[in-house]
């Protein structure tokens, strides 16, 4: 049978790779795009035709007319931020109603989890996760624990359904010793309002709508969120999100079996950020730190947090694409470091017993990065648009990436804006 194909997009360091530029610029290719887990803690950054979006739940593949997009059944969605990220994009003309559609699967972020999820990070102290608030670590929680509230729910004696599940949160939030209920009940209403707004949209059973889009010899594009050093198997645990980030979470949260994956894109950036707290082996704490952080404006698309930067961390990546099964990378804003005389990457870690490796260990935060430096490419490469206007410099580092890594480079982005992609 000429079934379509599945390709899953994803993150291979700690989010914020640019995963929502590249999901738009392969959005062509595809017939449906979908997210498969995640959720408001999620911020993906689109540029084209002068004009900059940041998408939270709603897939990257909602400009390019005619597709279908899917919020799949991993994914945890907040009616209320959901209502804001529509709605604004209907407001610059970006009518989604028809073409986006939600999985009845998808577990409902509650205000009472925003609430839980603060007095969770509260009660860890100097511990904490640094999260993004957006109720994520609860609301899995609740799914696995099998006390999920679903979309489908919305269908159904919600209000009751509701109440009940507000009651045991409240229950849990005050053997937590939590007070600070202020503005709770306007965010309630909205939250509501949200629930009556979702209602426009097409609920659907996503795994049927996906295997039906294959049968028809469709493709589909699966677009990640996070990263997979967040992964909450893979990860830096406990320093992760709530979800698994990595390919096969794909599977898991749209219903695909592992046999349908081809390609598996892992979008790197040419050195690396995290936000929030957790283990960071190549992060700077000097200049070319923050100087980094200033080129490549690396600041919270969500929570406007100050991003950590550091070196790009070839053993991390190396692990990361083993999980994956990455079959093509595509690196990312290359451009922040167009101006420097070296850049650097780590090739291996030295471990406490003064031995080498290049096999991720279970430990990260007592590691010493071993970095080999390469020499600057010194030329602005934001104007190319062809693999032949690269300097050599520049090919020679990411030849040694993709020796690496074992991994080709398919595409290099070289700036914010869809057409600032060089396709190799
Ligand atoms: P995502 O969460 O993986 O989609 O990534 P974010 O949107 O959170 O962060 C990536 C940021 O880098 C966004 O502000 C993008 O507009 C920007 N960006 C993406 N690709 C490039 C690039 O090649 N060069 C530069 N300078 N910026 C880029
Ligand atoms: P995108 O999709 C970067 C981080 C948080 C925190 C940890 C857990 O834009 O790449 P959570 O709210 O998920 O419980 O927070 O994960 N985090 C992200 N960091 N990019 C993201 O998403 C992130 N989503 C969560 O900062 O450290
Ligand atoms: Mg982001």
């Amino acid at each position: 049978m000429n079934t379509g194909k599945v390709d899953v997009l994803l993150g291979l360091q700690w989010g914020d790779e640019g995963k929502g530029k590249v999901v738009d610029v392969l959005t062509p290719h595809y017939d449906v795009i979908a997210r498969f887990q995640g959720g408001p803690n999620a911020g993906h950054t689109l540029e084209f035709e002068g004009q900059k979006y940041v998408l939270r739940s709603i897939p990257s593949g909602i400009f390019q007319g005619g597709k279908v997009n899917i919020i799949g059944n991993g994914v945890v969605l907040a009616p209320d931020l959901f209502m804001d990220e529509a709605k604004d994009l209907e407001k610059s003309g970006h009518p989604l109603k028809e073409r986006l559609h939600i999985s009845k699967k998808a577990h409902l972020i509650m205000p009472t989890h925003r609430i839980l999820d603060r007095a969770i990070e509260a009660a860890k102290g100097k511990n904490k996760v640094g999260t993004t608030g957006k109720g994520i670590g609860p609301t899995y929680t609740d799914k696995v624990s099998r006390n999920g509230l679903r979309v489908g729910d919305i269908l159904d004696h919600f209000d009751e359904k509701y109440a009940a599940h507000k009651e045991r949160h409240m229950k849990m939030l005050k053997a937590l010793g939590w007070t600070d209920f202020d503005g709770f009940d306007e965010v309630e209403k909205k939250w509501m309002e949200g629930i009556a707004y979702m209602k426009d949209f097409h609920f659907v059973d996503s795994e049927h709508e996906i295997n039906r889009t294959l049968r028809a010899g469709k493709n589909i594009l699966c677009e990640g969120a996070q990263g997979t050093m967040l992964d909450v198997d893979f990860g830096s645990y406990p320093f992760v999100t709530s979800s698994n980030t990595i390919c096969a979470g794909a599977c898991i949260g749209l219903g695909i079996g592992p046999n349908k994956i081809g390609n598996v894109y892992g979008i790197m950036k040419a050195y690396c950020t995290r936000v929030g707290a957790g283990p960071f082996p190549t992060e700077l704490f000097d200049e070319t730190g923050k100087t980094i952080r200033d080129l490549g404006h690396e600041y919270g698309a969500v929570t406007g947090r100050e991003r950590r930067c550091g070196w790009v961390d070839l053993v991390q990546l190396k692990y990361s694409v083993m999980v994956n099964g990455v079959t093509q990378l595509i690196l990312m804003k290359s451009d922040v470091l167009d101006g420097f005389d070296t850049v650097k990457a780590c090739v291996a870690y030295k471990l406490k017993d003064g031995s080498e490796t290049t096999e991720l260990p279970y430990e990260i935060d007592d590691v010493t990065p071993v970095y080999k430096e390469f020499k600057g490419w010194k030329t602005d490469m934001t104007k190319m648009t062809r693999e032949s206007q690269f300097p050599q410099a520049f090919k020679d580092y990411i030849k040694f990436i993709e020796d690496f890594l074992e991994t080709p480079i398919s595409i290099v982005s070289v700036g914010p804006d869809r057409e600032a992609t060089i396709e190799r």
